[in-house]
């Protein structure tokens, strides 16, 4: 009898980009504080693009380091999904600008929009798209350069993101490893409350629009905090129970990063304790659809996580989205 095929995560890779900007630099732009900022957000600095980079070459470095810790042929992989909301252009997409600069053949590459849930998004379309035989090995990222939609001088905002990129190779399982559970919502009737108004077709570029600043992250914090916590909790206590687990049997939990506040209430109420959270907020604030990957390679690369434990991961952003994923290491 053949077993059950699922997506087995084969390797992991991440960059940052080298500049860090921290809360003591922002006191030197906005009205604002280190002690603000780390008390509300538990965000102490954050890294920066450089001028010269796009999107894609920082999926490009997390790519090259997950095919290189796959141990696999980059020509092997035969689709890319990128996460994304701050991709390179409108279109192409991220996704083919990441085909071309990897040098591969003509394989499918497409964005997902998401937002901070476009990793978790993705990985549930690869894991899909490996079950049904469509593709064998899958590149999924989530990749931001948040700094440059948001209004760098609005503190509201400006002070809670940062740019980066992670990655993971997906292939074919039929042993115990795999994704074991995926859980995943949306509701468009709260776009609102976190969007960026102008750039698409309902408010192009003008010169009104780039005057209001529409171009940059829109959000109602306050507001929007109430629904993370909500979903956030939501989406980590599913995912466990479609695994057919307990949260004791949780190895590593790996949230989407965009406050502290947010982690500490989600981990109570799904009976994670803190040891078992990973947070890097600290160190690279909200990355959007990056926070996830980028997490996941910290803790494998720290030897925080080994081959048979289970991860679970979950995500809360714009749209809103929201995404829980068990996976078997
Ligand atoms: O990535 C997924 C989606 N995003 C999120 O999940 C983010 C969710 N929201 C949050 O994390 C929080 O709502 C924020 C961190 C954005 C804001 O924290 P808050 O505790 O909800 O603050 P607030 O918006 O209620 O603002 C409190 C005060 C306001 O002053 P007044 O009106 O009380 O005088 C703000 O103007 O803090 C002020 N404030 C600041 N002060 C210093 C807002 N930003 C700053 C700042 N520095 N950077």
């Amino acid at each position: 009898m053949s077993k059950l095929i699922k997506a087995k995560i084969i390797g992991t890779g991440s960059y940052l980009p080298e500049r860090v900007m921290t809360n003591h630099d922002w006191e030197k732009r906005v009205d604002t504080s280190d002690e603000w900022i780390l008390s509300r957000t538990g965000i102490r600095e954050r890294h920066i693009a450089a001028a010269n980079q796009a999107n894609s070459d920082l999926v490009y470095e997390a790519s090259i380091r997950a095919i290189q810790s796959a141990q696999i042929d980059k020509n092997d992989i035969d689709l890319i999904i990128v996460g994304t909301i701050s991709g390179d252009t409108a279109f192409p997409s991220t996704g083919n600008w990441v085909q071309k600069k990897l040098g591969l053949k003509p394989i499918p590459s497409f964005d997902v929009g998401a937002a901070c849930s476009g990793f978790l998004y993705g990985l549930i379309m690869a894991n899909s798209l490996i079950k049904t035989g469509v593709a064998k090995r899958i590149l999924v990222a989530g990749s931001e350069i948040m700094t440059r939609i948001m209004n760098w001088e609005d503190r509201n905002t400006c002070v809670l993101f940062g740019d980066g990129a992670g990655a993971v190779v997906l292939e074919a399982s039929q042993d115990e490893s795999g994704i074991m559970s995926t859980y995943w919502g949306a509701d468009g009737n709260l776009g609102e409350l976190l969007y960026q108004p102008a750039g698409g077709s309902a408010i192009p570029a003008s010169i009104e629009s780039v005057k209001n600043k529409l171009h940059t992250i829109h959000m109602k914090g306050n507001d929007v905090f109430k629904h993370a916590v909500l979903r956030m909790q939501e989406a980590a206590i599913k995912a466990i129970e479609l695994a057919g687990l307990t949260s004791e049997d949780i190895a590593l939990y790996i949230p989407h990063q965009a406050n502290i506040r947010i982690i500490e209430a989600t981990i109570k109420r799904a009976k994670i304790p803190l040891e078992k959270t990973l947070i890097n907020i600290d160190k690279i604030a909200n990355i959007s659809a990056a926070t996830i990957p980028i997490a996941l390679d910290q803790a494998v690369r720290e030897g925080r996580i080994k081959p048979g434990d289970r991860v679970l991961m979950s995500a809360f952003g714009a749209g809103f989205t929201w995404a829980g994923v068990v996976v078997r290491l």
